[in-house]
């Protein structure tokens, strides 16, 4: 049993690294063709190892014996959601996945496909003809009323809004931090984000709890989900909830799973469609056939199968969850590898998409591979736009839904076409976005005038 191969010394190794923050995902692709799927190297005190085999990968995903943690990026999110779904671990994980997945079920989230469309129509009606727009800011602004809609119902007060900049302003500097030398430095190393930072986080805590306070005195539930978690009780003890603190947690939690990697998802796929004409034209077709021009409801979604399929091509070759990374908590066997202790173990979905070795034609965009059975005999663990195993992503269903409903939306009315035809940037932070946003100009599907588009909205 060893170590996987990789590079070695400290040139090579200091060369492996910079090309890895220049872009993980790309250079964990070249590392696998390099060394035949699995590579590790050692980086200071720390042991990497990138995981390219999908039978390793579903061991790890799967953690049948509870020997691994989330890595320590991922652990670092905790300054912004403390101890939610995504950063914590072991018992406390176990309860709250319980208490939580509930209420993200296919059939619990059927009530936000309304507000979901709505959000989606009211910006496909303001968009102009010929306008050139950046659709990335545009997908933010979307997403983002969705998920304030969904996370705290329509009710929210004033000034509850700003919950979402702050949030994405603490994601903006928790980023700043890691990608720079400036993450070797210890937590209270008080730089302008880091200080900036906790500003926010007190300015965040007070909103946040305002709301649950507030929501918890007024007594009146509806279908939001501060509603369905403040209602949410433990099966083996129906008088617990969760606390205040708890709930802070987890609502934070969904909004930083939630929001940003749909966007991109949403953003990388208007893009997608702009160059490929031929694909928007038969979402639109298929949007037209199944919606025709009225408002697209949840009974819409399973019947929308080419653009399921877009989405999950445009997941594909631009997973918005690019590395998804985990921490050895002892030694261990991996097939024909040992992992030591504290080693950080680095999957991506990215690399596994873009592989040759599983993907024909791997850049090329095809949504009709996941129509035409040619995916139909994937190696499992292989697709993983929503992670997999036991931490699989608790709001697949959710952002499949909201991802479709706002591009059948967009497709009734807009056409997005390339400005100019320069390739877009890939800017791999904790989520893939797009370097420099994405330019697009918004044509207006014939028969379209913007009153006829407002007055469908209504
Ligand atoms: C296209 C959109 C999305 C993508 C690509 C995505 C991707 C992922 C991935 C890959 C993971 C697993 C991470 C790991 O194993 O370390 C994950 C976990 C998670 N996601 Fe998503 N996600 C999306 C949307 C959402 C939405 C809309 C929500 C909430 C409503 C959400 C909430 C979560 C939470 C809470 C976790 C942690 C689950 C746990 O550890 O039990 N995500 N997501």
């Amino acid at each position: 049993m060893t170590f996987p191969p990789g590079p070695r010394g400290v040139i090579e190794v200091s060369r492996a690294f910079r090309a890895f923050s220049d872009n993980p995902s790309k250079q964990m692709l070249a590392l696998s063709e390099r060394y035949g799927g699995t590579a590790g190297f050692r980086l200071g005190q720390e042991n990497v190892v990138f995981l390219g085999e999908p039978d390793l990968i579903g061991e790890v995903l799967l953690d049948k014996d509870g020997a691994f943690i989330k890595d320590k990026v991922t652990r670092g999110l905790s300054i912004i959601v403390g101890q939610g779904l995504l950063t914590s671990e072991g018992e406390l994980w176990k309860r709250q996945r319980r208490l939580i997945s509930p209420s993200l079920t296919r059939k619990h989230i059927a009530s936000y496909a309304e507000a979901m469309t709505r959000s989606a129509r009211e910006y496909a009606a303001k968009v102009r003809a010929d306008e050139v727009r950046d659709v990335h800011a545009d997908m933010a602004k979307v997403t983002l009323d969705i998920v304030l809609v969904t996370l705290f119902g329509t009710g929210i007060e004033r000034g509850h809004e700003k919950v979402g900049h702050v949030i994405d302003d603490l994601m903006a500097d928790f980023q700043e931090v890691i990608q720079s030398w400036r993450r070797l430095f210890p937590e209270w190393v008080p730089f302008a984000a880091r200080r900036r930072s906790l500003g926010n986080a007190k300015l965040l805590d007070a909103v946040v709890f305002d709301l649950v306070k507030k929501r918890r005195a007024s007594g009146a539930l509806g279908d939001d989900l501060l509603s369905r978690l403040l209602a949410a009780r433990d099966e083996s003890d129906p008088t617990r909830g969760m606390d205040d603190q708890q709930l802070r947690d987890e609502l934070v939690t969904l909004f930083l799973a939630g929001h940003e990697t749909t966007a991109n998802a949403l953003s990388w796929t208007l893009l997608l469609m702009a160059e490929h004409p031929e694909v928007d034209a038969k979402l639109c077709a298929e949007v037209q056939r199944v919606v025709g021009d009225r408002a697209a409801t949840l009974e819409d979604v399973s019947a929308l199968t080419y653009t399921d399929a877009v989405l999950k091509e445009s997941m594909r070759i631009y997973p918005p969850a690019h590395i998804i990374g985990r921490e050895a908590t002892r030694e261990m066997k991996l097939g024909r590898w040992t992992i030591p202790a504290n080693a950080s173990v680095l999957i991506s979905p990215w690399a596994l998409h873009h592989d040759r070795r599983f993907f024909d034609d791997p850049e090329a965009f095809r949504p009709e591979r996941w129509l035409d059975g040619s995916t139909a005999n994937l190696p499992r663990h292989v697709y993983l736009p929503f992670g997999g195993g036991p931490r699989v992503c608790v709001g697949n269903h959710f952002a499949m839904m909201e991802a479709v409903l706002t591009l059948a939306a967009i497709a009734q009315r807009v056409r997005f076409e390339r400005v100019d035809r320069e390739a877009v940037g890939v800017q791999p932070a904790i989520t893939l976005r797009p370097k420099g946003g994405i330019t697009l100009r918004a044509r207006l599907r014939s028969g379209q005038s913007p009153t006829l588009a407002s007055r469908q909205t209504a």
